[in-house]
């Protein structure tokens, strides 16, 4: 009895666990993953004129960096299945071709964390490439899952 119990409760809460996000308002979800967005474009931009030798605050360019990486390892979940009503800009081709979009979100992923690595050994020159890089991941993405 108490062991059948105890089942039911682990299983719950396996259940519950994998359901993570369906809970929340498809509005929120939405307005959450936008805010996701605009922190990483921040930290792009920012970046930029860092990189570009504008702004002179050497110690800044590494959590800038850190910023845009932490944002990016959140992308592949902020896309949940059924968020694709309501005011946003997501196209719905996303949930039909998830593999290729987690993709493009891993590339962006996987330059921001070299972009961390080079910052860190003080590489400026690679870090004005990275940055190309990122903005070429932001296009690729935006070009076949974004409205406009
Ligand atoms: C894996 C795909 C993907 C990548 C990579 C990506 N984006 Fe996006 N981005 C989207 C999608 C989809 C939307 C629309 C979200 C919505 O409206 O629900 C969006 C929206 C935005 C917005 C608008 C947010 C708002 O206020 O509505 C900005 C700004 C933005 N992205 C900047 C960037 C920048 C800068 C990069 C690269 C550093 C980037 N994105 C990388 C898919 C991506």
């Amino acid at each position: 009895m108490k062991h059948s119990f105890l089942v039911v409760v682990f299983c719950c809460s396996i259940f519950y666990s994998f359901t993570a996000f369906s809970q929340d308002d498809a509005d929120d979800v939405i307005k959450y993953r936008q805010n996701m967005m605009k922190t990483i474009s921040m930290h792009y931009k920012s970046l930029k004129l860092l990189s570009a030798g504008r702004i002179t605050q050497p110690d800044q360019w590494l959590p800038q960096a850190q910023g845009l990486n932490n944002m990016a390892k959140m992308t592949t979940t902020a896309f949940p299945e059924e968020s694709d009503f309501g005011e946003t800009d997501a196209k719905e081709s996303i949930w039909e071709n998830k593999p290729d979009f987690n993709k493009k979100a891993e590339a962006l992923l996987k330059f921001s964390g070299k972009l961390v690595s080079v910052i860190e050994q003080g590489k400026q020159q690679q870090a004005a490439e990275l940055l190309r890089e990122i903005s070429q991941s932001c296009k690729n993405c935006h070009k076949k899952y974004r409205e406009k």
